[in-house]
């Protein structure tokens, strides 16, 4: 389990984060380099649902593991899932607040991750997205992964969007596809390299969108990876 002094670090680097950040609107969709990452992100995120038959999430109950303020889960409104069958874990009881202030109807639990409040095979798609990246401990990585195991259905499919490169934050470890092999093993893989490095488009994107596609489906400066993870029938 995670000691209080664990959460008091996390608590401590999002505070930080938010006192950095207070007026800047890096993260809005107003800035014009983040529309683009979360757009690119988007476009990737719901060809590789489709891929995998989840193109319609009408009937889905979906959790997300880290899920923070919320903004990602928000966004499969917009896919199709109903509010209801959204759920949320995070270990940071405050974003969770953030969370339902925008997602009133979806449910939320203040838990750890490798220890979620759920029996088994409760969900048929499971997220996470840049959270793993957050646990610096390999150990609880690992039993976090099991987790989501265990409380995926037998045809489920689990979406991990991460970065395996972020030299500019010590907070963080990158992670790879051979990490999430073994994180998640006896289970099919899917990976997309995606997402153009944010400093090159923060610099590019304002300047010229289309430079900004031409890297990105380059690859070579792609810094995270999406990964569709489906248990072996
Ligand atoms: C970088 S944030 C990502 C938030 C959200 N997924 C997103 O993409 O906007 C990582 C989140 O993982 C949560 N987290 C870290 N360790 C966790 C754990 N052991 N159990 C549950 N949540 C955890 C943090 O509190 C944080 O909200």
């Amino acid at each position: 389990m995670k000691s209080p002094n664990d959460i008091a670090r996390l608590r401590d680097e999002y505070e930080s984060r938010k006192q950095r950040l207070a007026g800047s609107d890096l993260y809005s969709l107003f800035n014009t380099p983040n529309l683009f990452m979360i757009q690119q992100r988007q476009r990737a995120v719901l060809q590789m649902l489709k891929k995998n038959g989840f193109a319609d999430l009408s009937n889905k109950i979906i959790l997300e593991m880290g899920c923070g303020n919320g903004g990602v889960l928000a966004e499969y409104l917009q896919f199709g899932a109903p509010p209801k069958k959204l759920f949320g874990v995070d270990l940071l009881f405050d974003r969770l607040i953030s969370a339902h202030q925008v997602l009133s109807s979806s449910s939320f639990v203040n838990a750890d991750g490798q220890a979620l409040p759920f029996p088994a095979q409760t969900f048929d798609l499971i997220l996470q997205s840049t959270a793993l990246s957050s646990i610096l401990d390999s150990a609880l990585r690992q039993a976090i992964c099991a987790d989501m195991l265990r409380l995926l259905t037998t045809r489920g499919l689990i979406l991990s969007y991460d970065f395996w490169l972020n030299p500019t934050n010590s907070h963080t470890r990158g992670i790879r596809p051979a990490e999430l092999k073994k994180l998640f093993p006896n289970c099919e893989y899917q990976f997309k390299r995606i997402t153009l490095a944010p400093p090159i488009t923060r610099r590019l994107a304002t300047v010229s969108w289309g430079v900004c596609l031409f890297l990105e489906n380059l690859k070579i400066f792609n810094t995270h990876y999406l990964a569709a993870i489906r248990p072996t029938q």
